[in-house]
């Protein structure tokens, strides 16, 4: 991860917030390079699940909404978190990502270790074991180390658990629920009547625009309400990066079906509907895997979900969340708010509150996965013929947030420099591209592909001659040349998609 992160601060993908005041846990900011993959990201999703789709229309809600709406849905109440506080460390930790273990050897606990979340815990928590034994003096074999969440840990071991921050015991506290959402104020007023939050999801703006959508536009179940927009949560421990921020952007949709569809069916099509959609923005399909929420782990509405994982640096971890929530949200927010949601079937002649199928996917955990699968180290030749290593982000066209570089082999030649200006002034009428004419071509190369630029476009001079440019593929390194007309045709091609 660190090796992903110094890349985007580097090259301007990502700084953290307010950095030359020390930073802001849990909040990033997105450089020149990061606000233009983050935007083909999302115009990539948009432009396939909306634009792309007779059954699905956007909504744009706003973040702040009547706080009764969170009351409805269960958010005020139980979106929470448990979370454990350090005494002496003052660090605060969630509960849930903690573990513990006893330490016994011959049948005879002589002491507790504990670990924090990590792909390697287990191998942590033996190291910690054989360290109790060996301060503790102890004689005879460990016992294997079983770890346990701390959620399990009874209530008179809480002082014997040692703190994962200072290896000390009696410093934890008993797990207690931390609610995730922001407060605000609105208006003049700051008192519990003016309290609003900052929305957790973007999905409730869609379930109480549900009645407006279907009374202003035409749509008929099935299909789906679409919006992209911030969501905050005030996590407890933020981290791997952008993986769990606290302000950060989702992709979701609701898709409305009837009560009596198949929703199994329907549900298996989503799933492979966005797998496909990580592939066609350059996440390989071997990297991404499924983990099925058994039963008794769903919440209480929920009829099923399915995670779609990725290979993170930090392991296999959640990357969008495909879950059936039945006709619990509109059911919701129909009491609590007194108004019929019900939609008029015509096929069935009749009325119902529509079941959803919720696939709930982060702008930003979806650029964390982009960026860990196109990351590259290679070696290919220099200036001289000779091996060289090099970084490249091997993005996919698509998504890249420069296109193209145009480079004049000279810069001292003003015919070359010219007609190298004309074709860039020509391409970036359509697209995000870069003009680059100071240092070795070798090294002009480098920077590009270090930011994952997928063309590079150079003038030399034959182009004086015949008016053909050489076009550099960034992950081959291989070059052909072609006519500026071929290469506009080449790059729709492979940019678009399309021709
Ligand atoms: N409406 C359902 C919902 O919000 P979720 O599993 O809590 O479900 C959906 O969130 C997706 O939002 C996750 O799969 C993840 O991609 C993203 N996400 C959630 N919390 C996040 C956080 N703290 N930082 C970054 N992305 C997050």
């Amino acid at each position: 991860m660190s090796i992903i992160e110094g890349l985007c601060k580097r090259r301007g993908f990502i700084y953290r917030s307010s950095e030359i005041y020390g930073g802001l846990n849990g909040f990033f900011d997105y450089g020149p390079l990061g606000v233009e993959l983050k935007n083909n990201i999302k115009q990539a999703w948009w432009n396939d699940f909306v634009h792309g789709r007779d059954d699905i229309v956007g909504l744009d809600a706003s973040i702040i909404m009547h706080p009764n709406v969170w009351r409805a849905s269960g958010h005020v109440a139980g979106f929470s978190d448990p979370m454990v506080d350090c005494k002496e460390s003052k660090l605060r930790f969630r509960a849930d990502q903690i573990y513990f273990a006893e330490v016994k050897i011959d049948g005879h606990t002589i002491g507790y270790v504990s670990v924090l979340e990590d792909e390697g815990m287990q191998a942590e928590a033996e190291k910690k074991a054989h360290e109790l034994k060996r301060k503790k003096g102890a004689q005879g074999e460990l016992e294997p180390v079983a770890l346990k969440n701390y959620m399990e840990a009874k209530p008179g071991e809480y002082d014997l658990i040692p703190s994962p921050a200072t290896g000390n015991t009696g410093t934890l506290t008993p797990p207690r629920d931390f609610n995730l959402m922001f407060q605000t104020y609105v208006g003049a007023m700051r008192d519990e009547t003016a309290v609003a939050y900052l929305r957790p999801e973007t999905a409730q703006g869609i379930f109480v625009d549900f009645k407006n959508i279907c009374d202003t536009s035409r749509v008929k179940v099935p299909f789906g309400i679409a919006q992209i927009g911030k969501a905050f949560r005030n996590e407890i421990t933020p981290r791997n990066f952008i993986f769990r921020s606290r302000e950060f952007e989702q992709m979701e949709i609701e898709y409305f079906i009837s009560p009596e569809a198949d929703w199994k069916k329907l549900h298996r099509e989503w799933i492979d509907a966005c797998k496909k959609w990580f592939v066609s923005i350059g996440l390989p399909e071997c990297e991404l895997a499924e983990d099925v929420h058994p039963k008794e782990k769903l919440a209480h509405y929920a009829k099923a979900c399915t995670d779609i994982t990725f290979h993170f640096p930090h392991g296999l971890q959640e990357l969008q969340g495909i879950a059936v929530r039945g006709d619990f949200d509109l059911t919701q927010h129909q009491n609590a708010s007194n108004k019929n949601l019900e939609y008029f079937d015509e096929n069935l002649k009749r009325k119902y509150l529509p079941h959803v199928i919720e696939p709930s996917l982060g702008v930003d955990r979806t650029f964390l996965a982009v960026m860990t699968a196109a990351y590259t180290e290679d070696e290919v030749p220099n200036d001289k013929g000779q091996p060289e290593k090099r970084v490249v982000l091997k993005f996919s066209p698509r998504i890249a947030p420069l296109k193209a570089a145009v480079f004049p082999l000279v810069k001292n030649k003003p015919e070359i420099f010219e007609k190298a200006k004309s074709i860039y002034e020509r391409l970036r009428r359509r697209w995000n591209v870069f003009f680059d004419a100071s240092g070795a071509i070798g090294r002009r190369y480098r920077r590009q592909d270090e930011i994952g630029t997928p063309f590079g476009i150079t003038v030399d001079f034959q182009t004086l001659e015949d008016g053909t440019v050489t076009l550099r593929d960034r992950d081959t390194t291989q070059q052909v040349r072609m006519s500026v007309e071929e290469l506009i045709w080449h790059l729709t091609d492979k940019i678009d998609g399309k021709i």
